[in-house]
Order: C-alpha cells, then sequence, then structure tokens
C-alpha cells in the first residue's frame, strides 16, 4: 500500500509549557507562517489551554490535542481529565502513555489501554506512545520491548478500533536529548510495529494506521524522517513550541 493513503500527521507535544495568554500567542504565530498542508496538524496542549486553543485555531487548519484522558466519564480521580471534558471542546487526538506518564506518574501498559479505549469511544483518536530506553536498545531487545507495549496497549482492540488509533515510535533515548534515532532506525521499528499490527488484526488494517516518529524530531532532521515509507508523520516536542521550526516541519509532508 502506498504511503500516500495514509494520513500523514504532525503533532506537537507541548507538554507542560505555555499558559493559556503564551498558548494563543504561540498559535498566532503558527498561523501566521503555516502554508496550505497536506497533512493533519495537531497541537496537544495543556488541558487548560484547551478552551483558549480551540478557540484561537479557528478558521485554521489545526487542531487540538488533549495530553491525557481518563478512562472513566467522571468521578473520584484528582487531577485527571475525562473524555467529556475534552470533546466539549472538539478534541479529536489525545497523546496516550507518552514515555513521561510511564515514567514519573505510574502510567502502565493496562492504564494506557484503557485511556486509549476510552478515547476511541469518545471520537478520540489516542497517539500511543511506545518506545525503549537506551539500554534495552543497547541489549539489543528493542523489538521485544516495542512488541510487549503495542500488544498490551492495544489488547482488545477490534479493527475498527485500530483504525481510529494512531501509534507514536518515541525511543526513550531521543526524546528531549537532541539525539534522534536515524531515519534508517526510526524506520525500521515503525515498519516492525505496522508488522505486529498486521498480526494482531490483517494486513490492510496495518497498511492504512498511521505510525509517527518523535524524540527531537526538528526542522533540521525532519525531511529525512518523513521521507521513509513507514514513518507516517510525527510527534514533535521542543520543537513545536517554535513557530519557524514547526511549520518548516509541516512543509517536509509535501
Ligand atoms: P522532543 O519530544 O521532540 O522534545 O524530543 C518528543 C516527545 O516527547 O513527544
Amino acid at each position: 500500500m502506498n504511503k500516500s493513503k495514509r494520513k500523514i500527521i504532525i503533532a506537537g507535544n507541548w507538554k507542560m509549557n505555555e499558559t493559556s495568554r503564551q498558548a494563543v500567542r504561540l498559535i498566532e504565530e503558527i498561523k501566521s507562517k503555516l502554508s496550505p498542508a497536506p497533512c493533519k496538524v495537531v497541537l496537544c496542549v495543556p488541558a487548560i489551554d484547551i478552551p483558549a486553543a480551540t478557540k484561537a485555531v479557528e478558521g485554521s487548519i489545526i487542531e487540538i490535542g488533549g495530553q491525557n484522558c481518563h478512562w472513566e466519564k467522571s468521578g473520584a480521580y484528582t487531577g485527571e481529565i475525562s473524555r467529556g471534558m475534552l470533546t466539549e471542546f472538539g478534541v479529536k487526538y489525545c497523546v496516550i502513555g507518552h514515555s513521561e506518564r510511564r515514567q514519573y506518574f505510574g502510567e502502565t501498559d493496562e492504564t494506557v489501554n484503557k485511556r486509549s479505549k476510552a478515547c476511541i469511544s469518545s471520537g478520540i483518536t489516542p497517539i500511543i506512545c511506545v518506545g525503549e530506553n537506551l539500554s534495552q536498545r543497547e541489549e539489543g531487545i528493542t523489538e521485544k520491548i516495542i512488541g510487549r507495549q503495542i500488544e498490551k496497549d492495544l489488547e482488545g482492540f477490534e479493527k475498527d478500533d485500530l483504525q481510529n488509533t494512531v501509534i507514536a515510535y518515541e525511543p526513550i533515548w531521543a526524546i528531549g536529548t537532541g539525539k534522534t534515532a536515524t531515519a534508517g532506525q526510526a524506520e525500521e521499528v515503525c515498519a516492525f510495529i505496522r508488522d505486529i499490527i498486521s498480526r494482531l488484526s490483517d494486513q490492510d488494517t496495518a497498511d492504512k494506521m498511521s505510525i509517527l516518529y518523535g524524540g527531537s524530531m526538528n526542522a533540521k532532521n525532519a525531511a529525512d524522517l518523513l521521507a521513509m515509507e513507514d514513518i507516517d508523520g510525527g510527534l514533535i516536542g521542543g520543537a513545536s513550541l517554535k513557530a519557524d521550526d514547526f511549520t518548516q516541519i509541516v512543509r517536509y509532508t509535501k
């Protein structure tokens, strides 16, 4: 299947950056530099920025995403955010299982699975993050780690669910370190992920799934990464906070 038939997505992950006012200013700057793109452009912003951000992107191609979503509809879960809170503002994407959540906030494959299913049930596409750390890569067990994450994170997903899911391959050693995976390394793992999806479901579903790369993607290395057959876009942290860099990355999807 031709890559051009898949949805290409450039998603910014703002993490815990930008207050609402700063978010609006940054969005205005990004909008002024964004040329019409043949891809989806998503900004996953802090939850509290969502109301202002969704207003700021009105009339542009940018969509606003979340960074977390609880599996229950409501209840005693202090600090969490529900799908209804996201969908009320038209949020259609949500980062789930980022390595920072797994590392600092006790996120597990089980909770990633529950959060992702909750998203899908409300029409939100989860962007599920998987990735190995440096010692796992050096030990040569990258595929074993990624394979396990994918199988557990997607447990119980029907074909329809997979069609509404995006995977982001984010090697932990490349996140925020300025050390990017080479295009070859990233392609190898993204192709491996597609292969697992085809085994969990079928080839057609795997061929249609958008698989992103994330980890120090920037205006300098994005062109090489995005040219790869199995890399259908990027999840971009640091460079998504710089309007010039982010919009340059979007331009490379042409
Ligand atoms: P980075 O972050 O681009 O700053 O490495 C990517 C991510 O964590 O999603």
